[in-house]
């Protein structure tokens, strides 16, 4: 699959999961993929914590009904009713979590690239997610990322260490299908931007 064709596949996907859980290969394939990201000053800020115990799948997934209802509850009814049928995780189903944290003190005081822009470290973590993202696609297996957590909360689920935040928890597994619209626009929530809109030339707005 070229690269192309793998960025205009990848969904976030919650409800396509097969329910059989990736292969230990398959897996190490795309943390591999992530591991190869750029990062500044080569720092490497990333950790990718593996979760497949059931007891800890349920627990994440009980936590993140809770933050979806408080989120629901805070919609003006309008919302509230576009956003009930949207599910937001599939952490049961895909039998697996990545848990991708951050560690800000990883390559010392000094990181060549980060003194004016301290977010360049999440931004290299990022794009390890993206790189695995991409590398699932071409393999068939789905990702799907769940924000809907309190980050001490997740910190303490999966024991990262003080200073080590998480950055995603990533729903993998191997998937019927990929949708071709994204869940947020065929449900009506929020339709993507056109290319046109997003490009400026020379100044932004131009
Ligand atoms: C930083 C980030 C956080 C996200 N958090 C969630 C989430 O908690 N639940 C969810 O269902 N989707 C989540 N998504 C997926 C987006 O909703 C999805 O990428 C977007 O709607 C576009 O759909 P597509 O990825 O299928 O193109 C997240 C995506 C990003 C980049």
């Amino acid at each position: 699959m070229s690269v192309y064709e793998a960025i205009r596949l990848r969904r976030d996907v919650r409800a396509e999961f097969t329910g059989t859980p990736i292969d230990d290969d398959t897996l190490w394939r795309l943390l591999d993929a992530a591991h190869r990201a750029p990062s500044v000053g080569n720092s490497q800020p990333w950790d990718f914590v593996v979760v497949r115990e059931p007891a800890t799948l349920e627990r994440f997934a009980d936590h993140v009904a809770e933050k979806r209802r408080e989120f629901r509850d805070s919609l003006p009814p309008e919302r509230a009713a576009t956003f009930d049928p949207i599910r937001i995780e599939g952490i049961r189903e895909s039998g697996t979590g990545v848990v991708v944290s951050y560690d800000h003190a990883r390559g010392g005081p000094n990181v060549l690239g980060r003194a004016t822009v301290p977010e360049t470290g999440i931004f290299s973590t990022v794009l390890a997610i993206q790189n695995l993202w991409l590398a699932a696609t071409a393999e068939q297996i789905g990702v799907g990322w769940v924000s809907f957590y309190d980050a001490d909360q997740l910190a303490a689920l999966v024991g990262l260490p003080p200073g080590v935040q998480p950055v995603a928890w990533l729903c993998v597994g191997p998937v019927r299908e990929f949708q071709q619209v994204p869940d947020l626009e065929r449900f009506g929530w929020r339709s993507g931007r056109t290319l046109d809109q997003a490009v400026h030339r020379e100044r932004f707005g131009g």
